[in-house]
């Protein structure tokens, strides 16, 4: 069924796999790095192009744009005020593909560069306050609707006006001569989960590449999210332009940088192993909820506010693999593939009854084949941290 999938989504003529080919046939960048670590699971050589495709729009400074309109170049213009691609980007998901591909002994090439001038980009322009990275558009997070940015929601969260506001906060964006985004008066935050994927990413390639300054560049963005950590709220909070807590709201991708924490500081460990099992927190029988169940703000159908995503379950799963709680990490598994069989393969899923929302097949519901293929040399390695 996974690999059906992707090939029914696959784009022959321009060598990536659209998430969905009726809602979303355009290429989304961490879409395709997430495709990619699915082809390599399932040792099908798609992995490369798939990855390659994420650098097509990529800059000469390294940045790497969310999307790219191949199918249409021009369709870009209205939105970016260029064509062929956008000028925001995504969670850098290539380093943590290049690595998978590298393991499953598929020749990466000059794709472990482009990924480091990436992860680059952001040491070099997008760092703010505290020396964490900052994102300028909530699209940059890849969760589009998170109760973290209700703040800018104008009111009560409501869809359609977010969407307007999410327009708006296109046309405020400060964008360098070269096409990317660097800033936003009307948007900055550092938030700890694109905070958690880019020192992840980063410390992926650099098993890989053994870059020094890299690493070094991980090292400081985890320590720093090692500070943050806060145990009343049991998460990491987002932080604003002055370095202060901008919002500490129960969601799971706030609970990423396990991605990046220590193995040594059992307190986050423990305590985020404690809520993915709780059922008043994230744990439900179809996959792991986006927002905690017992926040007022939880809704199980809602698009980022509550229901199950697969790659959310993809990347705590891994993390607990990394971290040895393989008990956890086979319960977040369990769960994940009930709501993948029982919603089709859908874009995301209503975690307490398994119904499929969104898209429907989406490339990105594949990963759920990656605990079952790979129970080797990715999963059983310890916490990625490069050799010095
Ligand atoms: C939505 C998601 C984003 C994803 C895109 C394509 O915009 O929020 O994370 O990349 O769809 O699947």
């Amino acid at each position: 069924m996974a690999h059906g999938v992707l090939e029914i989504n696959w784009q022959p003529s321009f060598g990536y796999a659209a998430p969905a080919p009726g809602r979303y046939p355009w290429h989304w960048l961490w879409d395709s790095c997430f495709h990619a670590v699915c082809w390599a699971a399932l040792g099908d050589e798609r992995a490369v192009p798939e990855l390659r495709s994420v650098f097509a729009h990529q800059g000469a400074d390294g940045f790497v744009p969310h999307m790219g309109y191949q199918r249409d170049p021009r369709a870009a213009v209205g939105v970016w005020g260029r064509a062929g691609c956008s000028t925001i980007t995504q969670p850098p998901m290539y380093g943590h593909a290049v690595r998978v591909l590298a393991e499953a002994g598929l020749p990466v090439g000059d794709l472990a560069e482009r990924a480091a001038a990436g992860l680059r980009y952001f040491a070099a322009r997008r760092r703010g306050a505290r020396g964490l990275v900052r994102i300028v558009h909530p699209w940059e997070s890849g969760a589009d609707d998170s109760v973290r940015w209700d703040g800018w929601a104008g009111g009560p969260f409501d869809r359609t006006r977010w969407m307007q506001v999410k327009l708006g906060l296109v046309r405020s964006l400060e964008v360098s001569a070269a096409g990317s985004a660097v800033a936003n008066a009307s948007f900055t935050v550092h938030p700890a989960s694109f905070n958690a994927l880019v020192a992840f990413n980063a410390r992926e390639l650099v098993t890989v590449t053994g870059d020094r300054d890299l690493a070094g560049f991980a090292d400081e963005l985890a320590g720093e999210l090692g500070e943050l950590w806060d145990p009343q709220a049991g998460t990491w909070p987002d932080v604003d332009d002055h370095g202060r807590a901008a919002s500490a709201a129960p969601t799971l991708d706030g609970l990423l940088p396990l991605l990046v924490t220590d193995p040594g500081a059992g307190g986050p460990i423990d305590a985020v192993v404690r809520r993915l099992a709780d059922e008043r927190w994230f744990r439900a029988p179809f996959g792991l909820a986006a927002v905690a169940r017992d926040d007022p703000a939880f809704d199980a159908c809602g698009y980022g506010r509550g229901a199950s995503w697969p790659h959310l379950n993809y990347l705590i799963w891994l993390a607990l693999e990394r971290h040895g709680r393989r008990a956890a990490a086979r319960e977040v598994a369990g769960a994940w593939t009930a709501g993948a069989v029982a919603s089709g393969f859908s874009e995301f899923v209503d975690p307490l009854s398994g119904r499929g929302l969104g898209a429907c097949p989406q490339s990105w519901a594949s990963l759920v084949v990656v605990p079952y293929c790979q129970p080797s040399r990715t999963v059983t390695a310890a916490l990625a941290r490069p050799a010095p």
